[in-house]
């Protein structure tokens, strides 16, 4: 389980709230697997989980793109990597050949802690030092 501590906090209100919901769907689905919820409610977590991670990616990577962000590549590039493991693990999961496991999970609360603390900080210190501190609703 992921307790959220403050120095997660990126100083954009718009994606702490998204990275909070992230990581809420993250709990949810473990939670989930540690109670061994049948396979078609872990199916539907994951499924909810890589819609909002769709959502939220877009989001930045539209703000990246609006502030001319310059390391806008490696960033999108973090994004495809998770996006393209996750249905690779769904495909799997729907095809019995895996299970959703602790490591699983664990790589899933490893990349997206990652991800925020150095990947997603360097873009919220880009838009703070413009004044920006909220970027307002996924525009899609
Ligand atoms: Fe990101």
């Amino acid at each position: 389980m992921i307790s959220w501590k403050s120095c997660y906090d990126i100083g954009i209100a718009t994606f702490d709230d998204e990275h909070h919901q992230l990581v809420g769907t993250i709990n949810q689905l473990y939670g989930a697997m540690r109670e061994k919820r049948a396979d078609a409610t872990l199916e539907g977590l994951l499924q909810d989980l890589i819609h909002y991670t769709e959502i939220h990616f877009a989001h930045e990577e539209e703000v990246m793109d609006r502030y001319r962000f310059d390391a806008v590549d490696p960033h999108c590039s973090e994004h495809r990597q998770l996006v393209d493991k996750i249905k690779q693990f769904q495909r799997d999961l729907n095809q019995g050949k895996e299970r959703l496991s602790a490591e699983v999970m664990t790589f899933l609360r490893n990349w997206l802690l990652d991800h925020i603390v150095e990947t997603d900080m360097a873009l919220g210190r880009f838009l703070r030092d413009q004044g920006i501190y909220d970027c307002g609703p996924p525009k899609l």
